[in-house]
Formats: structure tokens, C-alpha cells, sequence
């Protein structure tokens, strides 16, 4: 008789719309396929240290499809911290593995985002049997198309940036709403392009503020009487994009810098003192309620792979939408690497082709 596979899963870093799905997913298909026990670790890499975890039953996996957030919890632990020993004096990696070894798992399933990618290919390289699930809002996981947890984050930015449109309309206003994404702007973009909005400011693609009120101006002296910006949690100047990362953070200093968005309508409302300028952040409503039905298959397609290779002992590997199929990658392959917007990227000529300004 076959033996009885135990799998761990954990949750790390941001949470965002489809985890509970991907979750579920990855019990429900190994429960119809194979013998199983599910072991939940909880908050991420923390319960993993500090061994926090319990035997789940299945019907815990039942009724978690639409629900947002995690159920297992999760929390930020820096992948540069793992190798050093603090305070505490404990040693992460060790605990990690021997924690492990008392849950007598057969193999760890992590779901997260890119620094959830650098500990599960580190345990891997111990010798554990790792499989990642990408998950972010920020769809910057190298080697996938897409990850759970964007189109969800697309749709309620899109939905901010509408409800937007139709105040600014009505108030002759120029908008600027910062949508999240400090490394990367596919959110932005899609949320911009979906928007409808005039600017998309990009991390990708340092802006010049000259050219964003040159777009605004534009628009004011064709008398659409309203602006809106999409700006991205981590967009820059072209001014500050030429600085190291100690410099530009010593230079927002001294300039009392708060957000990204707060600066751009300053300078705006200092080009332009007859219109109003205000600042929408709708922060962390773009990771929270229930998944998209796009996010909910796409977060079910790759839990269910994860299931299969786990069925086929195939570990070390992150799952992925490679073209238009579910299938995986080396982990060691995806770890460490982003993905970016590329500055030529065909969305990026299409927004041009609309009109968008990009500031640059
Ligand atoms: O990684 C996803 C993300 O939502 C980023 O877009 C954002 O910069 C960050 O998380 C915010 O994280 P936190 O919830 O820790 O403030």
C-alpha cells in the first residue's frame, strides 16, 4: 500500500485575493488523488522557525473559495534575514529544517511572492521538497505570465480609478491616485489602462514632471475640464532614478518626501494654481475582500498542479502559467529575479497609441 503523503503549506509575505483558493486547491485535489494528511504552518516562515503549526482536517478546506486573506496566516520575514543569527540566537535555517523533519512532512508547499521564492529555493538547496505557488498583486514573479491575487488587485484599482473619474468629472478636478507596486507597475498599468486614465506614471519608467503637466495643460486647454493619474507606489523622477539607493532616500528625506503621489500634485498644484489637485490612496483595499472568478480558477489551476507533483514526487519547482498552460519551473530559476514592465512592452505602446502620457 501506498504510503500516506503528509504536506505542509504555508502562506508568506503580502496577502492578497485567492490564497484561501490556491489552499484549497492544493488539499482538495491531493485529498480526491492521493492518501493524505495537511499540515498548516502558521504566519508564513514564522511557524515554520518557531514550529506554530496543527494538523488540518478536511473540511477546514471546505467554504474558503470566495474568502479573502489567508486562513493560515502570514507574515514578512526579510529571505536576507534567514541566514543571520540574531538576538535570539536562533538559528532560522536549522530550525526551518528540523521543524520539518518533527511534522515528518514529505514536502513543503510555500505560497507567496518573490521573497517567499528566495526561502523556498534556500530550503530546497537544504535538501527539503519544496513547491512554490506565486501569488502577488504585483505580478512580478519571474518565469509566470501571471499570479493569483493581480487581476483581483486590477479590478478593484480599476474600480477606484472609475469611481474617480466620475468626482473629477463632475469637480473640474485632477486626480492623482497612487495604486500600489513599489518595484513593479504592471498594476498600474492595467489598472491605468482599464481606467482610462491621462498619466500613468510607472517604477519601469522615471518620469519627467515637465511632461506630466505638459499632458495635464494639454487636457485643460482642450477643456476637459479633469485629469486623473495612475501612479505607482514606487514610480520615481527621472531626477532620482539617477540616484544611488542610499542617495535617493537621503534626498526624500531632506525634501519631507511622504508618497509618490502627495509629491507629483504638489508640483502639479504649483504649475497650476487654478486647478485643484487631490490624492486618492486606496492602499490596502487592493489586496483585501473576496477573489475575482478569474483569480479563483487561475489560484485553483495552480493548486491543483501543485497536487499532481506532489503525487509525481516532483519538488524543488514553483508552479507557473507558462503560455496558455499550468505547468512549473526550477525554483532556483525563478528565485532572486523579477519581472519587470519592459519598457517596450506592447501595452505600453498601446497606452501611447491612447494618449497616455507616461511622463517620459
Ligand atoms: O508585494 C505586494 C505589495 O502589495 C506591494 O505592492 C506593496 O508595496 C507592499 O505589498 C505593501 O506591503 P505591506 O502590506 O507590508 O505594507
Amino acid at each position: 500500500m501506498k504510503k500516506k503523503k503528509r504536506i505542509g503549506i504555508l502562506t508568506s509575505g503580502g496577502d492578497c485575493p485567492g490564497l484561501n483558493a490556491a489552499i484549497r486547491g492544493v488539499a482538495r485535489a491531493a485529498y480526491e488523488m492521493f492518501d493524505t494528511e495537511i499540515v498548516g504552518v502558521a504566519d508564513g516562515y514564522r511557524g515554520l522557525i518557531e514550529g506554530d503549526y496543527r494538523t488540518f482536517a478536511r473540511h477546514e478546506f471546505s467554504g474558503i473559495l470566495t474568502r479573502g486573506g489567508t486562513i493560515l496566516g502570514t507574515s514578512r520575514r526579510p529571505f536576507a534575514d534567514m541566514r543571520v543569527i540574531g538576538e535570539d540566537n536562533v538559528d532560522k535555517v536549522a530550525a526551518m529544517k528540523a521543524n520539518y523533519q518533527k511534522m515528518k512532512l514529505d514536502c513543503l508547499v510555500t505560497l507567496g511572492g518573490n521573497g517567499t521564492h528566495k526561502t523556498a529555493n534556500l530550503l530546497s538547496k537544504e535538501g527539503l521538497n519544496v513547491i512554490g505557488l506565486p501569488k502577488t498583486i504585483d505580478n512580478d514573479i519571474y518565469g509566470t505570465h501571471v499570479t493569483f491575487g493581480f487581476h483581483s488587485a486590477v479590478d478593484i484599482a480599476t474600480d477606484v480609478i472609475d469611481r474617480v473619474h466620475t468626482t473629477a468629472a463632475s469637480h473640474g478636478r485632477c486626480m492623482v491616485v497612487e495604486i500600489m507596486g513599489n518595484k513593479v507597475g504592471w498594476l498600474t498599468l492595467y489598472a491605468g489602462l482599464a481606467g482610462g486614465a491621462d498619466v500613468i506614471l510607472l517604477p519601469e519608467l522615471p518620469y519627467d514632471i515637465d511632461k506630466v503637466a505638459a499632458k495635464v495643460q494639454e487636457r485643460n486647454a482642450a477643456r476637459h475640464s479633469f485629469s486623473i493619474l495612475a501612479v505607482a507606489e514606487g514610480a520615481m523622477s527621472q531626477h532620482e532614478a539617477a540616484l544611488k539607493k542610499k542617495e535617493r532616500a537621503l534626498y526624500r528625506e531632506e525634501q519631507h518626501f511622504t508618497t509618490i503621489s502627495q509629491r507629483v500634485a504638489m508640483e502639479l498644484q504649483a504649475r497650476f494654481p487654478e486647478v485643484e489637485v487631490r490624492v486618492v490612496i486606496p492602499g490596502h483595499i487592493q489586496r483585501g475582500g473576496s477573489p475575482s472568478a478569474y483569480d479563483r480558477v487561475l489560484a485553483t489551476r495552480f493548486g491543483a498542479h501543485a497536487a499532481e507533483l506532489i503525487r509525481e514526487n516532483i519538488y524543488g519547482v514553483s508552479v507557473a502559467m507558462i503560455g496558455k498552460e499550468v505547468g512549473h519551473n526550477p525554483l532556483e530559476e525563478v528565485a532572486g529575479k523579477i519581472k519587470s514592465v519592459p519598457v517596450d512592452h506592447q501595452m505600453v505602446t498601446v497606452a501611447r497609441r491612447m494618449g497616455i502620457s507616461f511622463g517620459a
